[in-house]
């Protein structure tokens, strides 16, 4: 690795613990406790996507919300033959590039742009849409569910927390008209939060309950669409249900 690289990513601490090829690893700002949300999430992940990677070669990937990269390398590493991340927070792009020159990562690109108000010329769609700790971010997860959609060629994977599910009937206008409840969504304050660098640009958050998000995805399109199950040994919000991983596919 170039000896500059290695400083200028020694430096610091991350929010993941990147793997170099040097064989170091790099240190994390992220609490013990927590780690496992990254490496619970890979393994969900890998397990879709690694044997749709061994089937069919040159698949893209898209990586919404891609932070520092640490996804996209993912995505690269489990053989896409292209990967772009798109993120709003120009520090996180830097970081990103940094990460992705330390790692000799090549064909990925990563590009300024907000998910409820992309630039189309920046975006192009892909096989492979990740969609990762982003929606209970958003004050239009339906819009971002919508644009997952849009971009994505054959599987998007949204990984979100989420808030309790409601259902039942609601007078619609009239006792005499009722309409099924599909679910519910639950509002979360961020607005004093907008510097960190996990968090929602805007502040206002809206989380969907599981079964919502599953709803919401059949209705934007998507076939097949199912929760991806935790392993044993997931991280304790995947363990109990308090965060999911959803698989979408195109018909
Ligand atoms: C909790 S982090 C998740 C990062 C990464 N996807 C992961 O799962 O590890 C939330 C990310 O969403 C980004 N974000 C927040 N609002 C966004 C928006 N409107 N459009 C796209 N990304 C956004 C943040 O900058 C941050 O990188």
């Amino acid at each position: 690795m170039d000896p500059e690289i290695k400083q200028k990513v020694n430096q610091r601490n991350w929010f993941y613990r990147f793997d170099l090829p040097d064989g170091s690893v790099t240190e994390s700002y992220l609490p013990a406790s927590a780690q496992q949300v990254h490496t619970t999430r890979l393994e969900m992940v890998e397990r879709v996507l690694k044997p749709l990677l061994a089937k069919h070669h040159g698949l893209s990937g898209l990586d919404l919300a891609s932070h520092q990269g640490w996804f996209s390398l993912k995505l690269a590493a489990m053989g896409c033959a292209s990967v772009t991340g798109m993120e709003p927070r120009p520090g996180h792009i830097d970081d990103a590039r940094l990460m992705a020159r330390a790692s000799s990562a090549e064909n990925i690109r990563f590009v300024k742009s907000d998910i409820q108000n992309i630039d189309a010329t920046d975006i192009e769609p892909a096989d492979i849409v990740l969609m990762l700790g982003l929606i209970y971010h958003l004050e239009n997860p339906v819009a971002a569910i919508r644009a997952a959609r849009a971009y994505c060629r054959r599987v998007c994977l949204i990984e979100t927390q989420v808030g309790p599910h409601l259902s039942g009937m609601l007078d619609w206008g009239s006792h005499e008209f009722v309409r099924p409840i599909q679910g519910c969504f639950t509002v979360i304050d961020e607005t004093e939060e907008t510097h960190g660098g996990e968090a929602s640009t805007d502040g206002i958050c809206l989380a969907p309950s599981a079964e919502t998000l599953l709803w919401i995805m059949e209705k934007v399109g998507f076939v097949e669409v199912a929760l991806v199950s935790p392993p044993a040994d997931a991280y304790e919000q995947h363990r109990h249900g308090k965060r999911v991983l959803a698989v979408g596919w195109v018909p």
